[in-house]
């Protein structure tokens, strides 16, 4: 019989009952390091006081109104997205999948509003990773997401993730905009090196297209940076953002230009939940943190120390792993073995990692993570390191 949960999800054997900044606490009482944070959600650990607090005090008062009527909270959050950012406006969603498709809407209006219907076209890359709703899989493109489910939403062109020559042939008249992962996640941790970035937007001047980022998972301080593209020095016209803004509340966003949004009036899109009182309270609290210049200093010292102390993991077990790559706090063990072995392995040792495509496991701290943890959460990965060694002879 079919479980009373749809089967979607290959779960592992935890049940977390309890989160304490960087830990998870099992049922069983067992404390897990958490590198997975969520896939990038829990951006300030787990029960962070400040977001507790928000999100009680907000309960108290108010947790939802319709979008028919004004919403301080997302008023608030959207000032200080845009007072933070490159954007003008912010549309705010539950998911990084509706983010996708708001930013697809948003590109094909803009193009209808200028009178050029025809360039309802989307150059997306290999490997890339935007929800799993119909723009989402479609933006992709990958058979393991897409098979089965067709008719697919049309207007998506897929090139190579590096191939300079691919995409330059992709575009065509038709095409409107290019859609990119700064830092590929699910695809397994490949950052976008700062000079394609800053060719792609260039690119996109030059044919007069809209450049769209999908920042769900690198963005909000992932990389040391607010947002991963502001390493580049350039900026997007359109950007998906989700995950950590809502530090573990579901919260998602559509940030954009003046210009890009223009298409986007009163009537032509909309949510129910989108920007509720509960979420907007918690986003607030999530930009005031992650918005102080110490805090972003402190992350990318975070990062520097826990990728150091990879690349002494990797050295110590040089027929497990091949190196690590990343930016920031979203950083990628490349591994010789099936992902999978070492995240099982780190079950058994108290350390929660997450397995990605190319071969990669992914690590995602809570950016408040500090060195003591990380210095735990090493050894024990140099434990579950060893436990899959064994298990392999
Ligand atoms: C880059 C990227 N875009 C979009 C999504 C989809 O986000 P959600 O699962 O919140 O719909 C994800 C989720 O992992 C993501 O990593």
């Amino acid at each position: 019989m079919i479980p009373s949960v749809l089967p979607t999800y290959s779960r592992a054997p935890l049940h977390f009952v309890k989160g304490e900044g960087s830990w998870l606490i099992e049922e069983d009482g067992r404390r897990f390091l958490d590198l997975g944070a969520g896939i990038a959600v829990n951006a300030l650990g787990h029960a962070h006081p400040a977001l507790v607090r928000a999100l009680t005090d907000q309960a108290q008062k108010l947790w939802h109104v319709s979008n028919l009527y004004e919403i301080p909270q997302q008023q608030a959050l959207a000032d200080k997205l845009v007072a933070a950012s490159f954007a003008n406006t912010v549309f705010f969603t539950n998911s990084g999948t509706e983010s996708c498709e708001l930013a697809v809407k948003m590109a094909r209006k803009y193009w209808y509003d200028k009178s050029q219907p025809e360039k309802t076209t989307i150059v997306a890359f290999e490997g890339s990773f935007h929800g799993r709703s119909s723009a989402g899989i479609a933006a992709a493109g990958s058979e393991k997401m897409t098979k089965g489910f067709g008719p697919l939403l049309p207007g998506f062109k897929h090139v190579p993730w590096g191939d300079h020559e691919a995409l330059h042939a992709a575009i065509d008249d038709t095409v409107g905009a290019i859609l990119i992962e700064p830092v590929q996640g699910e695809g397994g941790i490949r950052p976008l090196p700062d000079h394609c970035l800053k060719g792609l937007r260039a690119l996109c001047d030059d044919k007069g297209i809209l450049l769209i980022l999908d920042e769900v998972q690198c963005g909000v301080a992932r990389t040391g940076r607010l947002f991963a593209h502001e390493w580049a020095g350039v900026t997007p016209d359109i950007m998906m953002v989700a995950k950590g803004i809502g530090g573990g509340f579901p919260l998602g966003a559509v940030l954009a230009t003046q210009e890009a949004a223009s298409g986007m009036t009163a009537g032509t899109h909309g949510s129910t939940y989108g920007g509720n009182p509960l979420a907007c309270a918690v986003g607030c609290a999530v930009m005031d943190i992650v918005t102080e210049p110490a805090f972003l200093e402190a992350v990318n010292a975070r990062a520097g120390y826990l990728r150091q102390k990879l690349e002494g993991l990797v050295a110590s077990h040089p027929d497990l792993f091949e190196g690590v790559r990343g930016l920031g706090l979203m950083l990628g063990l490349q591994c010789k073995i099936a992902p999978i072995d070492l995240v099982k392995a780190g079950y058994e040792c108290g350390v929660i990692t997450v397995p990605a495509a190319d071969n990669v496991v992914r690590l995602l701290p809570p950016l408040t993570i500090s060195e003591d943890e990380i210095s735990e959460a090493v050894n024990r990965l140099d434990f579950a390191a060893d436990a899959v060694r064994e298990a392999m002879s």
